[in-house]
């Protein structure tokens, strides 16, 4: 037997073989933060996902059962690329009813939105192309822009979502410098990083500037649902204003359980066939274990019926926060007063970096996230992104008054 040379990891030059690409890849840096939250009794503002207090367990138990037992040959196996045409069929009817007419070939199911940003952000974008995202904007989606090696520009954000001025302003200055801007990221209803939500008159502004300067819009709407306050729900989704200028994405993350990774994108047909086509490419199908218990939850009504309870879980959390911020940070602290999802920013006094605080502040059982990772022009050192979605309102409570005692410790230092 010949004998082959013993090599270890060390001997080979891994960077050389990388692909432009991965070497560029950035780390996420929430989820770096997931092993510091560890210890059990931390009060944690850090991650924004979903309380397990709203997962419906039994519902899901008996669908998961029905899937496999009566419905096994369709649930364990492959499927569409596209997704099943039922699903397919109600997200279409649930995208009309809210206003943006809609078939089962304007849809593509994918493995969470984040699988739609990413396969969004590979058909549109080439290296050097520039996508604009707000500032401040959800890590995740900036970093599938990342990865297709766009050029990330900022559009300033006040409490009425995106600035159009400047939105235009950058338009025009990128414009007269050749340079193409292929799209526009947006989370325009209660926001992540910011809880803030995009003005009506905003909307159509931005409509007009995406026909004027010839660019996609990508809406990124996971909290679609869950607001706290019927008058303001209801804003009409870009895509509704304009389906043939929208990318829009939504998922069942938020509403249903985000171990399910289902969710959905609807684009104008061609966009949906290439984001099928890049799909096909990445997981041939997104899980149909998933879709089929999807599919009984949505059709049965489950989801649905659900969601009064789910936006009253979520409101009573954000006025425990808003109210533990007035009662602790009035006059020292800013912050967004968001009338849905699960976030709210603050913003502290200039000159205290966020990030160099948080060891200090873990250290006393307090966690959040440094708002600079969610600023592509690394600005917002001085903000923290607090997710009102885990802890009940007593630790909000609690936890606030941690985290402004420490705030106003450093500010004495300062
Ligand atoms: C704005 C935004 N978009 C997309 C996602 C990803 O959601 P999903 O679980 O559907 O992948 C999240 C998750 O936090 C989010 O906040």
């Amino acid at each position: 037997m010949i004998a082959l040379p013993h090599m270890s990891e060390t001997d080979v030059d891994y960077e050389d073989l990388m692909s432009i690409m991965a070497r560029s890849m950035r780390p996420n840096q929430i989820r770096r933060l997931t092993p510091l939250l560890a210890r059990g009794d931390m009060i944690s503002f850090a991650a924004g996902a979903p309380s397990p207090e709203t997962f419906p367990y039994e519902e899901l138990a008996e669908m998961s059962a029905r899937a496999i037992r009566d419905n096994g040959r369709i649930a364990l196996q492959y499927g569409p690329t596209r997704g099943q045409g039922k699903l397919l069929q109600e997200i279409a009817a649930y995208m009309t009813a809210r206003g943006t007419e809609s078939e089962p070939a304007h849809i593509v199911m994918t493995s969470g939105s984040q699988q739609g940003l990413d396969l969004a952000s590979r058909v549109l974008l080439d290296p050097g192309d520039i996508a604009l995202v707000e500032l401040p904007s959800y890590v995740g989606g900036m970093i599938a822009l990342h990865n297709s090696r766009a050029d990330l520009r900022g559009i300033a954000q006040d409490k009425d979502g995106m600035v159009i001025e400047d939105l235009e302003e950058k338009l025009k200055t990128l414009s007269s410098e050749r340079r193409r801007v292929k799209c526009v990221y947006t989370i325009p209803n209660f926001q992540n990083p910011s809880g803030v939500t995009l003005a009506a008159d905003r909307r159509h502004r931005l409509i007009e500037l995406a026909e004027k300067y010839d660019f996609l819009i990508i809406e990124d709407d996971p909290y679609a649902e869950i607001y706290f306050d019927d008058s303001s729900s209801r804003l009409t989704p870009l895509s509704a204003l304009c389906p043939s200028r929208v990318i829009y994405l939504s998922s069942f993350s938020k509403v249903l359980a985000p171990g399910l990774r289902m969710a959905w994108v609807r684009a104008p047909k061609l966009v949906a066939e290439r984001i099928e086509l890049a799909k096909e490419g990445a997981d041939l199908n997104s899980s149909q274990l998933d879709q089929s218990i999807v599919l009984e939850a949505v059709s049965s009504g489950l989801v649905q019926r659900r969601l009064p309870f789910i936006r009253r879980f979520y409101a009573a959390r954000c006025r425990a926060m808003l109210d533990a911020l007035t009662a602790n940070a009035a006059g020292t602290s800013r912050w967004t007063v968001p009338v849905g999802g699960f976030f709210i920013l603050v913003t502290v006094a200039d000159g205290i970096d966020t990030a160099e605080l948080l060891p200090s502040m873990i250290e006393r059982g307090v966690a959040y996230v440094p708002g600079q990772s969610f600023f592509c022009d690394y600005t917002g050192a001085n903000t923290i992104r607090l997710a009102f979605s885990k802890e009940s309102p007593e630790k909000i409570a609690e936890g606030i008054g941690i985290m402004c005692r420490g705030l106003r410790e450093r500010t004495a230092v300062a």
